[in-house]
């Protein structure tokens, strides 16, 4: 509860001190203003727009109303929202858009007005009045030739058509469309697409066709048009063929206006009968799959289609997430520069003791199955031109000792995301440029590294580092440094001043362990606040709970705790001061006889309970006998004994004046009291030893009693008896003289209260007397 209450008010104090500085208008900047820009109103089932709906949001830049059931367009709504920048109404069912209202978005840059229920035609003359429009996104289910012509000189950079549902076509319909890129989504039910092909391939660059129906297109007419298209950039989406007429595809494309060619979503059907063609020399550069479905078995053999891959003659081929396993190594030496094998199940086996990829640049396998780096290293060791090498993502683990020889050509090497320890730093390229081994399992940077002098980026977050890499092994070429997300919970502030002359250190987000000890990193981290990114907000202290959170800018513990010089100081001082007061206390108010008293009091006390027998009462008619001598008559009669016997709990005293029976000799009188009291008390004082009778009473008591029980013995020193005034015979006065059993009466007034409460204590009040009848008989 307590800590509860603790961690709250810390919380608001941290709070307060954010406010004070100004932390938090500075953290927590764009959200307002980026939710009044940016408005999703998607899947809303709205049936109609009105103005205030959109009322509050003066400064909407992206509005979203795709997939609801609008059916009428009237951009007047958005009267006040002049920055409007991207606007998408596709996947509604408009019919009608009042076209004088367009002029209320003449800002737009992205348009999508795709699938609706647009029957005419839908680009009316206001259109032109979009200078701004880009990217435009429609739909139709008939175009003629001259829909297009109002946004003819509109500077479009892409087209979205989704003509799934088109009926008709009217041949050249696409012609005055002007954009650098195309894409066409092909009509499922139109009977000749052959006009709406050729129109598509002759409008821009780049074009991207989606849902062919090969068995349907590609026919002769098609390819004919694809050997001569104004088309260099072609990719072709969401396609089902069989590996023939993949093959078919590529032979078009092989000697076409065609460089680049992409498909993705490619669903792979029928089986692979593979007819041999020529890969070599052809106009395409670049090939790239991405998403192969295989619905076929692919066996390992001649015919196997990455076969024909590797013996293609292209500089660029990807190939990712296929699902592929092996790739082979191209039987002569191959023209690939880049080879993108990512996301497959790559092992091992890959390119081992292949001769042939000598002019591969950039080699990327990433998320892949790995293991070995010794491995990739011998597989680089042929590969001479090979400068960028990703092998992150894999199982990849270094084994010590093992060969080590990479391409000496290799400049960049990215091993994140691997299972790799300490000792990958032993076997490293040695002219590397840019290394990122993060994510793995490093736990320190050692002295190996030293040989990489060409270094200039490397990236080692989400390691277990527990210190920063000292910076003197390191390349003084070293521009970037990343440590982030690591396990440094006390980082050196000589290691870090050690790293100034890297322009970039990426340190946030570690275990900062916030005590005296990180202080002068602290300081040293705001000098070098300009190399250090993400300073102050990404430097946080994870430990101690309770300052969890708090920036390590935020962090300053009082100087009295951090240095042990003062702070034994300020303890030895206090104690110090105590023993004085303490001393002060001793000497002034007399503390030992006080705390002697007490002691007295409470041993007693604790007798009392122990020794309580019916034996003891039997025949006492007296709490206490007194014994004194005559010169301290008047001290006994004026204080002794009204104190004791006028108290609540009366005390009964044998007192000689007033007890002894007449007629008895006093030796008897002084016997007979001894016998017949609890407790006998004797009056200490230089008199007393001088006194005839005392001695005699002293000797009684004594023998009578000291051998029973010397707890009945109560003695008072009243002045303080010099040792040598005791004569030899009184051994028993003696030994208690010395072992200060005696209590001593205090000079000081104030003290006197204690005093006779602790004698009343002794004196055991509670004890019942007998019968005074039953003594007289007796
Ligand atoms: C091939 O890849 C290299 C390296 O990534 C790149 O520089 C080049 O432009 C690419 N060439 C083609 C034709 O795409
Ligand atoms: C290394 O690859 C990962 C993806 O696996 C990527 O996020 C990272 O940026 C790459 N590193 C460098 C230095 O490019």
């Amino acid at each position: 509860m307590s800590n509860l209450r603790h961690r709250l008010w810390l919380n608001l104090i941290l709070l307060c001190v954010l406010i004070i500085t100004g932390e938090h208008a500075q953290n927590v900047p764009d959200m307002a203003s980026l939710l009044d820009t940016k408005l999703d109103l998607s899947h809303s089932n709205l049936t109609i727009l009105q103005p205030s709906m959109f009322q509050q949001y003066p400064d909407l830049q992206i509005l979203d109303l795709s997939y609801n059931a609008l059916e009428d367009m009237n951009f007047s709504v958005f009267r006040i929202q002049s920055v409007l920048q991207k606007l998408d109404i596709s996947h509604n069912k408009l019919r009608t858009m009042n076209c004088s209202s367009l002029h209320y978005i003449k800002g737009v840059t992205h348009l999508n007005m795709s699938y609706n229920d647009f029957q005419a035609t839908f680009l009316c003359k206001e259109f032109a009045s979009l200078v701004k429009l880009r990217h435009l996104g429609l739909s139709a289910t008939k175009i003629k030739r001259s829909d297009f012509l109002n946004i003819a000189h509109q500077g479009l950079q892409t087209v979205f058509l989704g003509l799934e549902n088109l009926q008709l076509y009217e041949a050249g319909g696409l012609q005055s469309l002007r954009t650098e890129k195309l894409h066409v989504v092909l009509p499922q039910n139109l009977t000749d697409s052959t006009h709406l092909l050729y129109d598509d391939f002759n409008i821009s660059k780049t074009l991207e066709i989606s849902n062919m129906l090969c068995e349907k297109t590609c026919n002769n007419a098609v390819l004919q048009i694809v050997i001569k298209s104004m088309v260099s950039n072609l990719i072709i989406s969401d396609i089902t063929m069989s590996g023939y007429e993949m093959v078919r595809i590529l032979q078009i494309c092989w000697r076409s206006t065609v460089e680049h060619l992409s498909i993705y979503r490619f669903t792979l059907i029928k089986e692979f009968d593979y007819e041999k063609f020529d890969f070599s020399v052809g106009s395409l550069k670049s090939l790239s799959f991405d998403y192969i479905f295989l619905q076929v078995f692919l066996y390992n053999s001649e015919e196997h289609p990455v076969k024909i891959f590797s013996e293609m003659f292209v500089e660029n081929l990807t190939l990712s997430n296929a699902e592929i396993s092996h790739f082979y190594c191209p039987p002569s030496p191959s023209m690939f520069h880049s080879l993108i094998l990512t996301n497959n199940k790559l092992t091992d086996m890959i390119f081992a003791k292949c001769q042939t990829l000598t002019n591969i640049q950039l080699l990327d396998l990433q998320n892949n199955i790995l293991e070995k780096l010794s491995h990739v290293t011998s597989m680089t060791s042929t590969m001479k031109s090979l400068k960028n090498l990703d092998v992150s993502g894999n199982r990849l683990y270094s084994e010590i000792n093992k060969d080590c020889e990479w391409s000496p050509s290799l400049r960049v090497l990215n091993l994140s995301r691997n299972k790799l320890t300490d000792s990958v730093f032993s076997c490293l390229p040695t002219y590397l440029e840019v290394l990122d081994v993060s994510n793995n399992q490093l736990s320190s940077v050692g002295e190996e590294v030293n040989h990489l002098k060409s270094l200039k980026e490397l990236y080692l977050s989400s390691n277990q580092l527990s210190h920063i890499p000292d910076c003197s092994y390191l390349s003084k070429n070293l521009i970037y440094l990343s440590i982030d997300e690591n396990l440094i919970y006390s980082p050196s502030k000589e290691h870090l001043t050690k790293c100034q002359n890297v322009k970039q250190i990426v340190l946030g987000k570690n275990k900062y362990q916030c005590n005296c000890e990180l202080q002068e990193f602290i300081s040293s981290a705001e000098s070098l606040y300009e190399n250090l990114v993400g300073w102050p907000q990404s430097f946080m202290c994870e430990h101690p709970q309770e300052l969890r959170g708090v920036m390590l800018k935020n962090f300053r513990p009082s100087k009295l705790s951090c240095n042990i010089f003062i702070l034994v100081g300020v303890i030895v001082g206090t104690m110090a001061v105590l023993f004085i007061f303490m001393l002060f206390l001793c000497k002034h108010f007399d503390l030992p006889w006080y705390i002697r008293m007490i002691f007295q009091w409470l041993r007693r006390k604790y007798r009392i309970r122990n020794v309580h027998n019916d034996e003891a009462i039997m025949g006492k008619r007296f709490h206490a006998f007194i014994s004194y001598s005559q010169e301290d008559n008047e001290w006994v009669k004026k204080l002794l004994i009204p104190n004791l016997e006028k108290s609540d709990q009366a005390i009964k005293l044998c007192h000689h004046e007033r007890d002894f029976i007449p007629g008895k000799t006093i030796v008897e009188n002084i016997i007979n009291c001894i016998e017949k009291s609890f407790k006998s008390i004797f009056v200490l004082s230089p008199n007393f030893i001088q006194s005839e009778w005392c001695h005699y009473e002293l000797y009684f008591a004594q023998h009578s009693l000291f051998g029973k029980n010397s707890d009945n013995l109560i003695l008072i020193l009243l002045d303080p008896i010099p040792q040598y005034l005791i004569p030899n015979k009184y051994s028993k006065l003696k030994a208690i003289m010395k072992q200060r059993t005696y209590m001593e009466w205090p000079k000081e007034k104030r003290k006197h209260g204690l005093f006779w409460a602790n004698l009343r204590e002794a004196i055991q009040t509670n004890i019942p007397l007998e019968d005074e009848e039953i003594f007289v008989l007796n």
